[in-house]
Formats: C-alpha cells, sequence, structure tokens
C-alpha cells in the first residue's frame, strides 16, 4: 500500500490515479487546505477504484502512527506542502513550519514504523537561476529566491543528511519542472484559489472569462521571442513517473535524483498559442513588465531519468493546453459546486 501526502491536491490526485491504474492501493493523508474531498469521488470515476482517504495534517504525530499501524504501507510519496511562491515571501514562518515540520514529522514517523521508501516532490526551483540550460541533475543547487523554494532546499538536504544515518532508507527525489494540463476525462485538475499566479491557469480562467486578459511579464528577454522559456510537462506524464520512482526504490539505489520535464523548453508565447488552437480563437494578452524572480530559460535534459527510470513524456504542449482547457470547460468553478 501507498501513503500519499497531499493526494487530493493537483500533482497527487494524477498520481493517485496512475497508482490505482497500475494496482497500487493507496491511502492518502491531506488536511484539505488547498484540496476539496470530492477529489476521492473523482479519482474513484476515473479508475473504478476508491483511494482511503485519511483528513490530518502530516505534522499531527498521532494520526501518522495510527496510518502506520493500521495499514502496510511500502512506500511514501510526500506532496503535501505550501506551494504559493508570492505568499511564501509574506509569511515564510508558515512555509518553513509547514513544509519542513510536515516532512520531518513525517520522516520521524516512518523511521519509527520501520517505513524506508520516501518520495519526494521537489522543484526545479532548487536550481535557482542556473548557469546554462538544458540542466542535468549534476548542476549546483542552491540560489533559491523565496522561501518556498527554499523548504524544497533544505528537505533534500534534509533527505540526504538522513540517508547518511539511516542506510535503510531509499528516498528518489523528484524535481519537477512545469506541471500543467489535466487528467483528459476532464474530472481532474488544478483548482487555484483567486487570482492564479501560474501561467497556465491563468490562462484558462481568461478563456473561461473569469478574467479579462493574460498579461506577459516581460517580452525583452534573451529568448527567440523575447519570453521566458519554461520546461512544460504533462501532469499525467508527471504523475507517471513517480510510479516509475517506486519501482526504482524496490532495488534500494539509497538517494536517488531525478529531473522530470520533456526536455523541451517553450516560450510564454508558444503556450499562448497551444492554448489559442484549443480554443479555435485568440486569446487576449498584453505585455508587461518583467516578474521580480523570474528567470530567463530553465528546461532539463531528460538522459537520467530516461535511462534509470524508463521515464519519458508522452505529451506535448497542445495536448497539455488541450486537457487543461477540458477540465477548465468542464469545471468553470474548480471543484466548486
Ligand atoms: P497542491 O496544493 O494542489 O497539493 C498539495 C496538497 O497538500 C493539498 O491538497 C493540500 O491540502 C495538502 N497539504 C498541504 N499541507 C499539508 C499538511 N501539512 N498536511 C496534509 N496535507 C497538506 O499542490 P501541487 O501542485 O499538487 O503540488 C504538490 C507538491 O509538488 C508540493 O509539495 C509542491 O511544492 C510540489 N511542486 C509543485 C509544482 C507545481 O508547479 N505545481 C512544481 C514543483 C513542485
Ligand atoms: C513558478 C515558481 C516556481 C514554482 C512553480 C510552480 C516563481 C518565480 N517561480 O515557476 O518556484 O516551482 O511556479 O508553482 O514564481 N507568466 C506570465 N503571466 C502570468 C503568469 C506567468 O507571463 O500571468 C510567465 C512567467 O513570467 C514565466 C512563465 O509564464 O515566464 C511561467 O510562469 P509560472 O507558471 O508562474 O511558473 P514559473 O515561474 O516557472
Amino acid at each position: 500500500m501507498i501513503l500519499v501526502t497531499g493526494g487530493t491536491g493537483y500533482i497527487g490526485s494524477h498520481t493517485v490515479v496512475e497508482l490505482l491504474n497500475n494496482g497500487y492501493d493507496v491511502v492518502i493523508v491531506d488536511n484539505l487546505s488547498n484540496s476539496k474531498e470530492m477529489v476521492v469521488d473523482r479519482i474513484e470515476a476515473i479508475t473504478k477504484r476508491r483511494p482511503i482517504f485519511i483528513n490530518g495534517d502530516i505534522r499531527d504525530r498521532e494520526i501518522l502512527d495510527e496510518i502506520f499501524t493500521n495499514f502496510d504501507i511500502s512506500c511514501v510519496i510526500n506532496f503535501a506542502g505550501l506551494k504559493a511562491v508570492g505568499e511564501s515571501v509574506i509569511k515564510p514562518l508558515e512555509y518553513y513550519q509547514n513544509n519542513i515540520t510536515g516532512a520531518v514529522t513525517l520522516l520521524e514517523a516512518m523511521r519509527d514504523h520501520k517505513v524506508y521508501n520516501f518520495i519526494f516532490s521537489s522543484s526545479a526551483t532548487v536550481y535557482g537561476d542556473p548557469v546554462s540550460v538544458p540542466v542535468d541533475e549534476t548542476f549546483k543547487i542552491g540560489g533559491t529566491t523565496n522561501p518556498y523554494g527554499t523548504t524544497k532546499l533544505f528537505i533534500e538536504q534534509i533527505l540526504q543528511d538522513l540517508y547518511k544515518a539511516e542506510p535503510k532508507f531509499n528516498i528518489a527525489i523528484l524535481r519537477y519542472f512545469n506541471p500543467i494540463g489535466a487528467h483528459p476525462s476532464g474530472l481532474i485538475g488544478e483548482d487555484p484559489n483567486g487570482i492564479p499566479n501560474n501561467l497556465a491557469p491563468y490562462i484558462t480562467q481568461v478563456m473561461i472569462g473569469k478574467r479579462d486578459h493574460l498579461n506577459i511579464f516581460g517580452k525583452d528577454y534573451d529568448t527567440e521571442d523575447g519570453t521566458c522559456i519554461r520546461d512544460y510537462i504533462h501532469v499525467c506524464d508527471l504523475a507517471y513517473g513517480h510510479v516509475l520512482a517506486i519501482k526504482k526504490l524496490m532495488e534500494n539505489p539509497g538517494v536517488v535524483i531525478y529531473n522530470l520535464g520533456t526536455g523541451k523548453g517553450s516560450s510564454v508565447l508558444d503556450v499562448l498559442h497551444a492554448f489559442e488552437k484549443a480554443y479555435g480563437k485568440e486569446i487576449k494578452h498584453e505585455f508587461v513588465g518583467r516578474r521580480e524572480g523570474d528567470i530567463t530559460a530553465n528546461y532539463t535534459k531528460v538522459d537520467k531519468a530516461f535511462k534509470e527510470l524508463g521515464f519519458k513524456a508522452k505529451y506535448n504542449i497542445d495536448d497539455m493546453a488541450r486537457d487543461q482547457w477540458n477540465w477548465q470547460k468542464k469545471n468553470p468553478n474548480g471543484y466548486e459546486e
């Protein structure tokens, strides 16, 4: 049985679908701070299997003890965490408390219950502003520009230190690039609170009429069309990467680190055009100044994940745009009825 913390969230829910479809049993623990319990019904509608859902916080040791006592957990995937970059600058202590205390409490419970396989949701943000692109897993990490990113960096270090002390642990650190898109069923997807900070949900809110237009942050970057380059990856591809990571952990590899992306950089305008293709018309947009903290380009080399995990993204940005638009159209207010 796999314990998925944060399993009703965006990436967690898609991963639970892949796990169930690949024959794993799943327990979700989520405190619903950024998701809805209805997601569990949607997961069941897609997979015809229902994960066990526990409404709880990963900082609550009693709940974790109950879970590890009652279920035979072979691996833990830790998605639970706060992830809004801007908010983390305003509320650093909340971010350190939730993300770091959460991870440490979870790892203590795992150690005490002799559960040693752990997968951690890290981020490409740990590379800071990379010296060159594409980045690979040997690039130096550090230079994060906000507390959210720093929680990822610190937790990676904690995991390395833990492994040194307790080599029974097998740990996969997965550094996600930019997950977008939604399950092709349109039943689950990203449901941001308030005004979206990230590009894709902002675009679909313009498409659905909730926002007037997209502001494109900067048109004078040193790229072909002047807008920033990122490695957008379909959330279902990313989710499947976790199934492959579980298999890898069964080989007792110690600590392993993989970048998960497509290996292809796309500009903001490329993404906008992919959504316009899905929409069948133009999407209103304006160029504004650069957003503080944005870097020119970040995309990954895919060789290591391919060679060691067999990971290869199937979907391109047109697929991502089509599926995210499908989700938004079918759920104009996200999971709100
Ligand atoms: P999300 O907010 O949709 O999911 C996180 C889930 O964790 C939510 O359902 C929330 O309710 C839950 N949660 C938060 N704190 C908790 C706690 N203390 N105890 C129990 N549950 C808690 O976010 P997501 O986009 O699915 O991201 C999942 C993970 O991947 C996060 O750790 C995030 O930092 C990381 N990540 C995300 C991205 C991205 O672009 N979405 C990129 C890189 C890394
Ligand atoms: C951001 C975070 C990163 C985090 C990731 C996933 C920053 C600096 N980085 O990455 O740490 O891991 O989200 O949560 O916040 N854009 C627009 N208009 C918009 C929104 C975005 O032009 O309204 C542009 C941005 O300038 C960027 C690109 O679209 O070039 C992607 O932005 P976004 O989706 O926020 O992702 P990142 O900035 O890559």
